[in-house]
């Protein structure tokens, strides 16, 4: 089994990739399904075929669906919504306020998840393909889990059986509804499954893969993501750089060519991984066209590859200190540079270049001290 999330700013082309990759993988012979979450149904644009919430079968050993946000909203959501919207009026919140504090953040992408992990737990497929939104949604949709566990700690932190017992004495004094059983089953239940997300998504099977353009925005906001995909401990196996300019594009794009070759050579100072390039074709990628991406696409290897494994990039914490331990197997600490410019941290070794993106907890304290481990860089923070 197999799972693949690609993830990316908007329009850069995640869902035509996706959409590749799926075709490619259902061609070697494993049975796929892409599950798309974009409520623009752009996947159903690029196979030019309708989709269904539920697996709709596409071609050989190829499955595509689209979620219905509302209706999976109404089946996992609404006893608890209606619970926490009660909850935040009893504390004075205006309704229109309360209504919409009780929208568990997420939940439009938390919705395909649990799509993910039924198909996975059914074992219906070899490979699971998730057409995320963009990369900001992602970030937050890949942190539920984490944030269902502070729910359930902080709020919802209180024995079910002792919840029974002093619901009727409590409430009256405290002038706090507590949640029903109902309620408190269903947040369970909620639980129980992102735990189980979490595990899977954390685990070897799954891979993230960022889609960009090389252009200076789309760079930076998928290093911001790269940087917190890695803390947060999901593995990004490759970087796909699509709509690169060939140069039969002729003359009026010399300086896009140019601009485009500085911006892949920055691509591979900040993100050491395997890197994808898709040229800017003539058409837009839809329909036939998409097939033939499919065979372009990773240099005729098997998509389904896990292309890298380590994790580049962790934090850790030693008393005050914050620690940032970076993969560097060919550095060596006497030829080091530290250069740390607001979020960004430079490090220059002899040939070896990295930019790393700071996470918000490194970006407001400066480097103090680096060491070598074991070829890993290990840079300390205050
Ligand atoms: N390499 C490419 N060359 C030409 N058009 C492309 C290319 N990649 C994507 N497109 C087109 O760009 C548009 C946006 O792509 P899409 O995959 O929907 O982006 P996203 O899912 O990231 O928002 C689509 O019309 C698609 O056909
Ligand atoms: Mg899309």
């Amino acid at each position: 089994m197999r799972i693949i999330l690609f993830t990316g700013k908007g329009g850069v082309g995640k869902t035509t990739v996706a959409a590749a990759t799926g075709i490619k993988s259902s061609q070697l012979g494993y049975k796929t399904l892409i599950i798309s979450t974009d409520p623009a149904h752009s996947l159903s644009d690029s196979f030019q075929k309708e989709l269904k919430p539920y697996p709709t079968k596409v071609m050989e050993n190829l499955y595509a669906m689209e979620v219905n946000v509302e209706y999976e909203l109404e089946r996992h959501w609404n006893t608890i919504k209606d619970y926490l919207t009660v909850f935040f009026k009893s504390q004075g919140i205006d309704d229109v306020v309360a209504e919409e504090l009780a929208i568990f953040p997420g939940f439009d992408e938390l919705a395909s998840l649990l799509h993910l992990l039924n198909y996975y737990e059914r074992e219906m497929f070899d490979v699971i393909i998730l057409d995320c939104a963009p990369t900001g949604e992602t970030l937050r949709l890949l942190s539920v889990p984490e944030v269902a566990k502070w729910y359930m700690n902080r709020f919802f932190g209180i024995e079910k059986k002792v919840l029974k017992l002093v619901k009727p004495i409590a409430e009256p004094l405290i002038n706090v509804p507590l949640p029903s059983e109902e309620v408190l089953n269903k947040i369970q239940e909620l639980y129980i499954k992102m735990s189980k997300l979490k595990e899977i998504l954390e685990s070897e099977i799954t891979s993230v893969r960022i889609v960009m353009n090389p252009e200076r925005m789309v760079i930076r906001e998928s290093e911001r993501a790269f940087t917190y995909l890695n803390l947060f401990g999901y593995r990004v196996d490759c970087i796909i750089v699509n709509k690169i300019f060939p140069r039969e594009a002729g003359d009026y794009f010399t300086k896009w060519f140019e601009l485009q070759e500085r911006y892949l050579e920055e691509i591979k100072n900040r993100f050491p991984l395997p890197i994808f390039k898709i040229p800017f074709k003539s058409t837009e990628i839809v329909g036939e066209k998409l097939y033939e991406l499919a065979d372009e696409l990773y240099g005729g290897e098997d998509p389904t590859k896990v292309f890298y494994s380590e994790k580049p990039m962790k934090i850790e914490k030693e008393g005050d200190l914050f620690i940032l331990v970076i993969k560097a197997p060919f550095v060596s600490k006497k030829e080091l540079k530290l250069l740390k410019r607001g979020e960004e941290l430079i490090i220059i070794a002899g040939q070896w270049k990295r930019i790393v993106f700071l996470p918000q907890s490194l970006a407001l304290k400066e480097p103090v001290e680096a060491k070598f481990n074991n070829g890993e860089l290990r840079i300390y923070f205050r």
